[in-house]
């Protein structure tokens, strides 16, 4: 996908963001969190959500939940059509900034084990391998991943 960049904004994530996804969170952004589990999410005085938006159009979005200093990264998933055109990278930078703001110690993630692409990114951000569950996931294991910020 051609975009230029330089137009892509980080917001947090409202309702009004949540109602423009919500037809297109099954085909575009991989069915990866349903509509009422978002609600919840953003319901939540812990969680924290990002999205990312170019010309208007919600094209990623991450979020977080955090009880004191530590924090469990929920997702991060971008639109089919803007992968790996460095969305992913942005996210993830400004949720670290949202982190830090918030003095967060640790982050806890789980991700499944052929998601190399997803893997990549988190490692790119100081996340390391902590353990692995079998059979977390209908066709493939979880690793758990761990980040400490100091
Ligand atoms: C994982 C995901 C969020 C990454 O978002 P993205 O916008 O594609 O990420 P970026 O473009 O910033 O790329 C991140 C890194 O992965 C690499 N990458 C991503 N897609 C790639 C591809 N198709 N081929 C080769 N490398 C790829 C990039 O080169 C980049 O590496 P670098 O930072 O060292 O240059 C995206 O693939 C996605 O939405 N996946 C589905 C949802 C998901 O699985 N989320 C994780 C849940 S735990």
């Amino acid at each position: 996908m051609d975009f230029d960049k330089s137009k892509v904004t980080i917001t947090i994530m409202d309702f009004n963001d949540l109602n423009q996804i919500s037809d297109c969170l099954q085909n575009e952004f991989d069915n990866f969190w349903t509509y009422d589990i978002l609600k919840e999410e953003l319901s939540s005085e812990h969680s924290t959500y990002l999205v990312a938006k170019i010309d208007g159009q919600i094209i990623g979005f991450a979020g977080f939940k955090n009880i004191f200093n530590e924090a469990e990264l929920m997702n991060i998933i971008v639109h089919k059509s803007f992968r790996n055109c460095g969305i992913g990278n942005l996210l993830m930078k400004n949720i670290m900034l949202e982190l830090k703001a918030r003095k967060i110690a640790t982050v806890h993630l789980e991700v499944a084990k052929n998601n190399i692409y997803a893997i990549h990114l988190y490692k790119k951000f100081g996340f390391y391998e902590v353990g692995l569950r079998k059979n977390y996931y209908k066709n493939d294991d979880a690793i758990l991943m761990e980040l400490t910020i100091n």
